[in-house]
């Protein structure tokens, strides 16, 4: 008998199947023992007897039994397969599993993060824990299936680099044989390359930030959606792009994704017709008026900032998402579009929604000479940027580009409280897969918490 896929019981009413996967759960009521089994389609009860009672959770099992339709008083409305269920007939165990280390059976998972993350492939099995995966491959998929259809070619980049693009301090140096190289902070200067050739371009490209940081929203190794465009006629036309691709991610994740959404009870962010877009020191102004605190001079949002100008748009405009935009000159890369208006600030742009930075994006420099003075004045020597600036010597138009992280957005649209929750295997100051001893045995300094 060819094995059936647990979502496709329901159409099999009253005849007999063939089922491969995991006991979730088996509770014994007397005679009758119930199991909840598990595949990678969804979850159906399975009732037995005696056959059933040495089934312990996670161990994998081939079962063939009878569709029947339950009772009306047994239906279960809130999975797929809750008004059905399987009377067992036969049951080979495939693979036992040991004893757990904790309880998968409950709704919600309650463990710590560290014995979340210490026990990955097992605790990623509970439904919950595996929905965020779910949303964030469609979150993914979305961005690839949204760019390709306006024109954008997908490339692949490399991640061992010669030199640091988003600032110094963060790079990771790796030894290159008898060279120094760097782990890339941003597939950035590869996709502005990429534009000269195919004009708009995109990448999901791992990047990686050696920033001695622990916060709750802060990984060493993350996702990043990047996308580039030639042919802008100003660095609104980026915002419009952004604009379009979330409103358009989050119609997929609202279409593909209810089971999962539901089972955080998250909402999908509101937006309105037109995201809110407002200067950086609009932004601070209003943060002043709102709480007293002044930091009208600051050359950044403070994430404290952040949170009360998301406040401020969803009380005014009735939007989770706000564009911030002129970041100053002095806080963005070297290869930052100066504000023809006041070059001390930049045509650049981020996109923060409830509360946090979603997206980071901006126009380039695309003029050659002025890119070579601009990594001068950042005080890097341009014979480090040859390959980089080639493209630019050649020819290059107008352009810009954006890059989305994509743990965050997954985050955020699901209200998960720390972002190693939306990494498969979060890569922090204190975690590569195994927790790294402390030095001396104390604790590692940190420079930033939050
Ligand atoms: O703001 P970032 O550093 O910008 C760049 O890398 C530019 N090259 C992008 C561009 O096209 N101009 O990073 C982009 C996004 C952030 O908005 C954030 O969502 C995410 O990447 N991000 C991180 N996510 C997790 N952990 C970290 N340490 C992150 N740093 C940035």
């Amino acid at each position: 008998m060819e094995r059936t896929i647990i979502k496709d019981i329901v159409n099999k009413i009253g005849q007999e199947v063939k089922l491969n996967g995991w006991v979730a759960t088996r509770r014994d009521h007397g005679k009758l023992v119930f199991v909840d089994l598990r595949d990678r389609s969804g979850i159906i009860q399975v009732v037995g007897g005696d056959q059933l009672g040495d089934l312990k959770s996670e161990d994998v099992v081939e079962i063939t039994g009878l569709v029947k339709e339950r009772p009306a008083s047994m239906v279960n409305e809130k999975i797929a397969t809750g008004k059905v269920e399987i009377g067992l007939k036969e049951v080979k165990v495939l693979a036992k599993a040991e004893d757990l280390p904790f309880d998968t059976g409950s709704d919600d998972l309650n463990v710590s993060l560290p014995i979340l993350l210490d026990y990955r492939s097992l605790s990623l099995r509970h439904l919950k824990k595996k929905a965020v995966f779910k949303v964030q491959e469609t979150i993914i998929s979305a961005f690839r299936e949204l760019l390709t259809n306006e024109g954008f070619t997908e490339i692949q980049v490399p991640t061992i680099v010669p030199s640091a693009t988003e600032g110094g301090a963060q790079v990771f140096k790796v030894k290159y044989f008898n060279h120094d190289a760097f782990l890339g902070q941003s597939p950035q200067l590869y996709k502005q390359m990429m534009v000269g050739v195919f004009e708009r371009v995109f990448t999901l490209a791992h990047a990686y930030r050696a920033e001695p940081s622990i916060t709750t929203r802060h990984l060493t190794e993350y996702l990043g959606l990047d996308a580039e465009m030639g042919f802008i006629s100003s660095f609104q036309d980026l915002m419009d792009m952004v604009e379009s691709l979330m409103k358009g991610i989050f119609k997929i994740v609202g279409e593909k994704n209810k089971e999962e959404l539901n089972l955080y009870s998250a909402t999908l962010p509101k937006v309105s017709e037109k995201i809110p877009r407002m200067k950086m020191r609009e932004a601070q102004e209003i943060i002043f008026k709102r709480t007293d605190r002044d930091n009208r001079q600051e050359p950044d949002l403070e994430p404290e900032d952040e949170r009360e100008i998301c406040r401020y748009t969803l009380e005014e405009f009735g939007s989770e998402l706000v564009f911030i935009t002129h970041y100053p000159t002095k806080k963005r890369p070297f290869y930052t579009f100066p504000d023809p208006e006041d070059s001390e600030f930049t045509n650049s742009f981020d996109l923060l929604g409830r509360g946090l930075e979603w997206v980071t994006g901006g126009q380039r420099i695309n003029n050659y000479q002025q890119l070579v003075d601009n990594i001068k004045k950042w005080e890097n020597k341009p014979e480090d940027f040859d390959l980089y600036l080639q493209a630019f010597k050649y020819g290059m138009p107008p352009e810009g580009g954006f890059c989305l992280g994509a743990e965050r957005i997954t985050m955020q649209i699901l209200g998960l409280e720390n972002i190693r929750e939306a990494s498969l295997f979060p890569r922090d100051m204190e975690r590569i897969d195994m927790r790294l001893p402390k030095k001396d045995g104390k604790k590692e300094k940190t420079s930033k918490k939050e």
